[in-house]
């Protein structure tokens, strides 16, 4: 493969910043209000034309990935070939530098970024609505990470409307270390409807107005994600502190970039084997 023919894009961290479940619905998923938004920085996806096709993992995260044939990288280059290039192979490289399983978008986010990538390397417009709806059949939160902007998600996550985003707001992402199923999370949900996001005000706002309905379900799955909303919650300059979808991974929105920075120091000191992320949210 030659340089130029390799087409890299970025699977940001995803994530919710309020997510309220209203309702559970008879095909096994939830009826949703969230306010999505992408962190600067994600795994990476790289695709380039091949004569067979492969799919290799790189990066710090890559050991924790589960057999290449469930992942949703290559669900996604199957059903892109199949709907636009039946006749071509990919040779794709997953850099997983996020934590799995873990409510920042993962498999998502990397499914997302793969279609990107195989639409620019294909001349496919990326507004193309085939390809939204081979993204919303890959997963609920994937048409959200094709958009990659901030946007509010109904249904199953997956009617999206824009939204503002955060501009650039710092923030701390923090993992214990424990991979959540989604699905064990959603299943522990209480069937208590907490009411609608508020549906004026800047995204800020309505996400500081709102909630995760999903993080006493993910607590009672992993009791760590208490402690590090705890440590999170304390740090200065702190203006959120939430749990992101199904956990275990928590954020902190900083009111400025040095408030983050020493609370990513102070939070990687008294928790060395937390993973610790200091990004910025679009
Ligand atoms: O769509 P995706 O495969 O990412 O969803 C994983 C699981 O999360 C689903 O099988 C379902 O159990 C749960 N889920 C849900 N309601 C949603 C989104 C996901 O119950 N709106």
């Amino acid at each position: 493969m030659t340089p130029e023919q390799m087409t890299t894009e970025i699977a940001p961290a995803k994530l919710n910043l309020a997510l309220h479940v209203r309702a559970r619905r008879t095909d096994g998923y939830h009826e949703l209000e969230t306010l999505f938004a992408f962190a600067q920085d994600g795994d990476g996806v790289s695709v380039a034309p091949a004569g067979v096709s492969s799919f290799v993992t790189t990066g710090p995260f890559a050991g924790a990935v589960g057999p290449a044939a469930d992942n949703l990288v290559v669900r996604a280059d199957h059903a892109f070939r199949q709907a636009f290039a039946p006749d071509a192979c990919h040779a794709i490289t997953l850099d997983k530098r996020l934590p799995v399983a873990s409510g920042i978008g993962g498999g998502s986010a990397d499914a997302a970024a793969t279609l990107r990538a195989l639409a620019r390397l294909h001349g496919v417009p990326a507004e193309t609505p085939r390809l939204m709806a081979i993204a919303a059949d890959l997963g609920a939160d994937v048409p959200a990470c094709l958009v990659g902007r901030a946007t509010l998600g109904r249904g199953r996550g997956d009617a999206l409307t824009r939204i503002d985003g955060l501009g650039g707001m710092p923030a701390l992402l923090v993992n214990p270390g424990v991979a959540v199923s989604t699905a064990a999370v959603f299943a522990r949900w209480d069937g208590v409807d907490r009411g609608a996001l508020a549906d004026t005000g800047t995204t800020l706002a309505r996400a500081l107005a709102g909630r995760n309905d999903l993080q006493p379900p993910a607590e009672a799955v992993a009791p760590a994600i208490r402690d590090v909303l705890r440590r999170l919650a304390a740090c200065e300059g702190v203006v959120l502190a939430r749990m992101s979808g199904s956990g275990a991974t928590c954020f902190a929105l900083f009111d400025g970039a040095p408030a983050r920075d020493s609370a990513a120091r102070a939070v990687a000191a008294v928790a060395p084997r937390w993973w610790v992320h200091a990004t910025t949210i679009g």
